[in-house]
């Protein structure tokens, strides 16, 4: 993580040296060299999963020998998941880098005494940044956060390209089909949707885009590909991806209009936005057909769950390359950074912007990519009302 690498100054320049700090990201390679630069920048870090069914246990352990507190298993039921977070909320964590916001809403639910000691909590994705504003406007938010999903070092580059590309690997290594062809229904045209459309066109497959949004699925239209309702969409789709940021994108009802041989996989935080429990509810029998791949008989059609309904991507892989991980993760350590120099007031804060060029051009650097500066004559017209 080159970018990362180079903020290491910046990072330990005091400001965290003795804040416990809690992350609760991914619990992958890449969310370890997070925690280990925080580690060295001198906070004290105590780390957790946000989803058990992504969490690495030989990560857990690589970060256990190098004196990290880790509350985290692959594979643990929602109660004891959210044992875990809590456990994360009373080892004193003052500061959060939160992803889903898993822990900081645990907090306010069952810790409201614990919560109401946070000095700052840091978004990583879309879903959690909802979240935050959703307190705020209950007027629960009484300390800053961050909204680093917002950052443009992050959105930009991570739910487009990096969970483009990484959702289509997962299903196409968890399944060995060929995507040339294929239709594939996206269901949500945010930035995951385009990155995923992105992805599934450049692979030569057919897309299929619903969307709720009238801008979005405009968009959607313009950047050709073709926009439906679901149950329209989905008879024609041999693959489907949500990718909504909310709960039942794929409801009890959707299933009928699905075909025989289906692929269901979900790139959004939560793993309800496809509803499998009503999928099992409606099915026949139920096949554990190969890893991450459930196979639901419904009469004579047969449907395939991958990865649990979880983000495939990372649940059913390694989740976004490293290369974009460097960018969202500095943007995360910057903006804890930030936050632990009590720079800013109480709500959702957006990432500095001069933060998010420090970092854009320190990747370009790495890259040996150079810019141009505007000349004066520029300058002056861009400040300028008559010139
Ligand atoms: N898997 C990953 O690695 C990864 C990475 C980044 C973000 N995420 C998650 O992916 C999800 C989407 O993120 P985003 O940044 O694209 O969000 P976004 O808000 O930009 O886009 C979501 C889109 O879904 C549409 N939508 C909502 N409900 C719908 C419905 N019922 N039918 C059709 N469209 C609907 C919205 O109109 C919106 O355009 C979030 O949960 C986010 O946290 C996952």
């Amino acid at each position: 993580m080159p970018v990362l690498a180079r903020l290491r100054d910046r990072l330990g320049d005091g400001a965290l040296r003795g804040r416990r700090l809690a992350v609760v990201v991914h619990l992958e390679a890449k969310t370890a060299c997070l925690v280990l630069a925080l580690q060295e920048a001198g906070a004290t870090v105590v780390a957790a999963g946000s989803n058990p069914l992504s969490t690495q246990d030989a990560v857990v352990a690589a970060l256990a020998e190098r004196g990290v507190e880790v509350h985290a298993r692959h594979g643990v039921s929602q109660e004891e998941f959210t044992a875990d977070l809590l456990r994360v909320a009373e080892s004193g964590a003052e500061l959060v880098i939160d992803d889903g916001l898993e822990l900081t809403r645990r907090m306010a639910e069952h810790r409201p005494d614990l919560y109401a000691q946070l000095r700052g909590v840091s978004e990583e994705t879309t879903t959690g940044v909802a979240r935050l504003r959703a307190l705020e406007a209950e007027g629960l938010l009484g300390f800053p956060a961050v909204a680093a999903n917002d950052a443009r070092c992050k959105h930009l580059f991570d739910n487009v390209y990096g969970t483009g590309q990484t959702t289509l690997t997962a299903i196409l290594a968890l399944t060995n089909v060929l995507a040339a062809g294929r239709g594939f229904c996206i269901v949500g045209y945010g930035w995951v949707g385009r990155g995923l459309a992105k992805a599934a066109h450049g692979l030569g497959g057919r897309i299929t885009i619903v969307e709720i949004d009238p801008v979005r699925a405009l968009t959607a239209h313009m950047d050709g590909h073709n926009v439906a309702p679901l149950a329209r969409a989905l008879e024609d789709a041999d693959v489907v991806i949500t990718a909504t940021g909310l709960v039942e994108a794929l409801d009890a009802s959707s299933f009928a209009h699905l075909q025989d041989g289906v692929l269901l996989a979900n790139a959004g935080h939560h793993d309800r936005e496809i509803d499998v429990p009503a999928l099992a509810a409606q099915a026949d029998e139920t096949i554990e057909a190969r890893a991450n791949v459930t196979t639901y008989v419904l009469g004579d059609r047969r449907v395939h769950v991958l990865a649990g309904g979880a983000l495939v991507n990372i649940a059913g892989l390694d989740g976004n390359p490293i290369e974009i991980m460097d960018l969202s993760f500095s943007v995360q350590a910057l903006s804890i950074h930030t936050l632990a120099s009590g720079e800013l007031p109480a709500g959702v804060n957006e990432f500095p912007a001069e933060l998010d060029d420090l970092i854009a051009r320190t990747k370009l650097e790495t890259l040996g990519i150079e810019l141009d500066e505007p000349t004066e004559v520029q300058e002056r017209f861009r400040s300028a009302w008559m010139v």
